[in-house]
């Protein structure tokens, strides 16, 4: 399993979002971007994932990523909108997860375990726009994991989850993580801190550069996040 970007670069309108960024992701494993609002964590994952125009190369497998056809790609790479009602359009919930396995041409009844797992049964027959932001959340997750893809790119996906939501992916996380290559994009440091000991790299991101990256002790240097304006676990403590 391998995702590399090189000197990818990214405008949109009259602003360059991303410059000249260069990573590597290899091997099954949890990797973290952490960055400030609007410094182009969603930008580079919809980069990675085919959905925005970019300059540079996007390799899959080694192979640039542009030649992949949708589905190919679709199997192989997962990825989660930041905001889950970006991506809704079927009728009811049950559609909108069965879509992504109809599509690869995988048995709908795989999607079943997952359902059950993320405790979404109740919410098969309502239609996704209803949604309260959580169980919103929580099906966005779910009408994309379903498809067991290899590789996953998680744009916020704590974002939004209660206690029972944030416990379930975090399950889903570390029983995935030794056989899967998962990136996942957040400003907030308290899923990473929470599952520090399982992260195989953090990269930092402010202002469409990478500027630092590093194993988990990278969690600890408050200083260094606070001047990229990502929020270090401590600052929940002090009292304001
Ligand atoms: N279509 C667009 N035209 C102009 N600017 C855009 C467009 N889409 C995104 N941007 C800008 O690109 C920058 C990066 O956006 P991006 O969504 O990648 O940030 P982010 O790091 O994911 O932020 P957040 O933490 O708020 O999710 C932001 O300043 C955003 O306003
Ligand atoms: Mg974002």
């Amino acid at each position: 399993m391998l995702i590399e970007v090189r000197r990818l670069r990214v405008v949109l309108g009259d602003k360059i979002i991303l410059r000249d960024i260069n990573l590597r992701f290899e091997g099954p494993g949890l990797y973290f971007i952490l960055g400030p609002n609007g410094s182009g964590k969603s930008t580079l994952l919809r980069a990675i994932a085919q959905l925005i125009e970019y300059e540079g190369l996007v390799l899959i497998e080694g192979r640039d990523a542009r030649e992949f056809d949708r589905i190919e790609l679709v199997r192989k790479l997962g990825y989660v909108w930041q905001n889950p009602f970006y991506g809704f359009f079927e009728a009811t919930v049950e559609r909108e997860i069965a879509f992504i396995l109809k599509n690869i041409g995988e048995p709908v009844e795989k999607m079943w375990e997952l359902v059950s797992f993320f405790s979404a049964e109740d919410l098969l027959n309502r239609s996704p726009f209803t949604l309260s932001g959580g169980e919103a959340k929580r099906v966005c997750l779910l009408s994309v994991l379903v498809a067991d893809q290899p590789m996953l790119l998680l744009d916020e996906p704590e974002t939004e989850l209660d206690l029972d939501g944030l416990n379930k992916l975090i399950h889903y996380l570390k029983k995935s993580f030794s056989s899967k290559l998962i990136i996942v994009a957040t400003p907030n440091t308290l899923l990473a801190y929470k599952l520090r000991r399982h992260i195989k790299k953090i990269f930092l991101i402010s202002e469409g550069r990478i500027v630092a990256s590093g194993g988990s002790e990278l969690l600890e240097n408050q200083e260094l996040l606070r001047n990229v304006g990502i929020i270090p676990v401590g600052w929940w403590y002090e009292p304001s």
